[in-house]
């Protein structure tokens, strides 16, 4: 079993690369699967997400091999079969959408409820719904959906709430649909409209991205194309963080200013320098204190829920007290619990939590509670006296390539070691 420690004190410095965006590789890798022929992509993430979702696809008749170390080609054309392997797509959640898309295939598809992080209860009713609009019946058998359709045909879709996922997913039921499809309160993440470039970039007719309404015109086929995926804006948010709450000087190489406003705008109110610069940003703390700021998440362009358990730790150690607001899922604060054992001052009133800063934190070893709270964990081992242990690291493997090693070559004294039950390090 491999745990995480890290001995805080090092303010961090130097250059951190950002990798592509798992949330962006994953619904490109599923609007692939439209495509006959050979996508290439580029600036793809190894986690385990990827490898769950590739190894979902070659189990399928998918072939998908690394040319290079981020370099993806994709050929669907030989999808064999409509049943997806239930146990790998209950891993994650994005395999859900290969529903909508292996449908387009075959006219029917058989998909489990999806995984994912156990930060609320994520139900599928918007996706289900939206795809019945289309014109699919579905049946839900022992924990699978089982969907056909004779072709989608397009609708006129309002979402309920601009859902991410849903709204990538009726955007690739869409693209071969016969008729037009309109989508509104549909999300606008970079991760849909980057989606939507690359449908787009295959053949696809889609407009609107990026705002309230997306249109899409039904083709009847697609064809492959070369492509990037985006740099991943909650791993620069999470280096972003990790520089501030340590006092360092980082350069976040790739990272895109725009994507992750709302982030850097609560981290300069809180005291932080965020210089945008050519191909990247530079995040310096200068000041001794970090002042106490509130913020609430919000569909995009709000402020993202999966950089609240980020920004909420560097408040643990700020000047005063914050009120840190999550609407989108009910369950994201489970982190602060494994934080009070490092000494952190939160308390959880519903969906608020009150943070009082602290003067330190003190190393203890904590349990990772899901993706990014297991990465604010580490975050606060960073800034903490003496050392943090981080178990259950599989969360944070499935959204963070090398992030043991990046954090050590911007000088932080952290290590990943296998270790045996009940035989910690005593040093790092
Ligand atoms: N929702 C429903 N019904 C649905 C779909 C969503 O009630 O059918 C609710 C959810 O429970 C949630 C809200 O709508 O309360 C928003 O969920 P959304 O569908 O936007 O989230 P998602 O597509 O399942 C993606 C990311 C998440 C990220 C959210 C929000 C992927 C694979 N996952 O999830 O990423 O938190 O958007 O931005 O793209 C992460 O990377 O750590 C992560 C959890």
């Amino acid at each position: 079993m491999e745990h995480i420690f890290v001995r805080g004190g090092k303010a961090l410095s130097g250059v951190v690369e950002i990798g592509g965006s798992k949330n962006d590789a994953l619904a490109i890798l599923v609007g692939a699967i439209l495509v006959p022929g050979v996508s290439i992509l580029h600036n793809v993430p190894v986690n385990t997400d990827i490898h769950n979702l590739l190894n979902i696809f070659r189990q399928m008749g998918v072939q998908a091999n690394f040319t290079s170390s981020n370099t993806l080609e994709l050929d669907a054309s030989n999808l064999t079969t409509s049943e997806t392997p239930h146990d790998l797509v209950r891993q994650m959640r994005a395999s859900f959408n290969l529903l909508g898309a292996i449908m387009t295939r075959f006219g029917h598809a058989e998909v489990a409820m999806p995984g994912g992080c156990n930060i609320g209860a994520r139900p599928v009713n918007f996706h289900i719904e939206g795809l019945r609009q289309l014109g699919a019946e579905f049946t839900l058998e022992h924990g699978v959906y089982h969907g056909k359709v004779d072709r989608f045909l397009g609708a006129d879709i309002n979402l309920e709430f601009p859902s991410a996922g849903t709204t990538q997913h009726l955007m690739i039921a869409a693209t071969c649909a016969m008729g037009t499809t309109t989508i509104g309160n549909c999300a606008a993440e970079p991760e849909v409209v980057n989606l939507a470039e690359f449908l787009n970039a295959c053949g696809a007719k889609i407009t609107g991205v990026g705002t309230s309404v997306i249109v899409i015109e039904g083709v009847q086929t697609l064809h492959p194309t070369e492509f990037s995926i985006l740099p991943d804006r909650m791993q620069a948010g999470t280096y972003a963080v990790a520089a501030a709450i340590s006092g360092g000087d980082v350069f976040l190489k790739h990272a895109i200013y725009d994507h992750s406003r709302h982030l850097f705008s609560k981290m300069l109110d809180a005291g932080i320098q965020i210089d945008a610069e050519l191909d990247g940003i530079r995040v310096k703390r200068n000041a001794n204190t970090i002042l106490p700021v509130d913020f609430k998440t919000m569909p995009h362009p709000g402020f993202p829920t999966d950089m609240q358990p980020i920004l909420a730790t560097m408040l643990t150690i700020g000047d005063g007290t914050s009120v840190v607001t999550e609407t989108i899922y009910e369950n994201r604060f489970r982190f602060t619990m494994e934080l009070a054992k490092m000494g952190a001052d939160v308390r959880i009133s519903g969906r608020n939590a009150i943070i009082t800063g602290v003067k330190r934190l003190s190393g203890a070893p904590v349990v990772s509670p899901d993706l990014r709270g297991g990465a604010a964990l580490v975050i606060a081992g960073l800034v903490a006296e003496g050392v943090t242990e981080i178990s259950d690291l599989h969360h944070i493997d499935r959204g963070y390539e090398n992030l043991v090693g990046n954090l050590q070559h911007l000088g932080a004294d952290i290590d990943r070691l296998t270790i045996k039950e009940g035989n910690i390090p005593c040093s790092v």
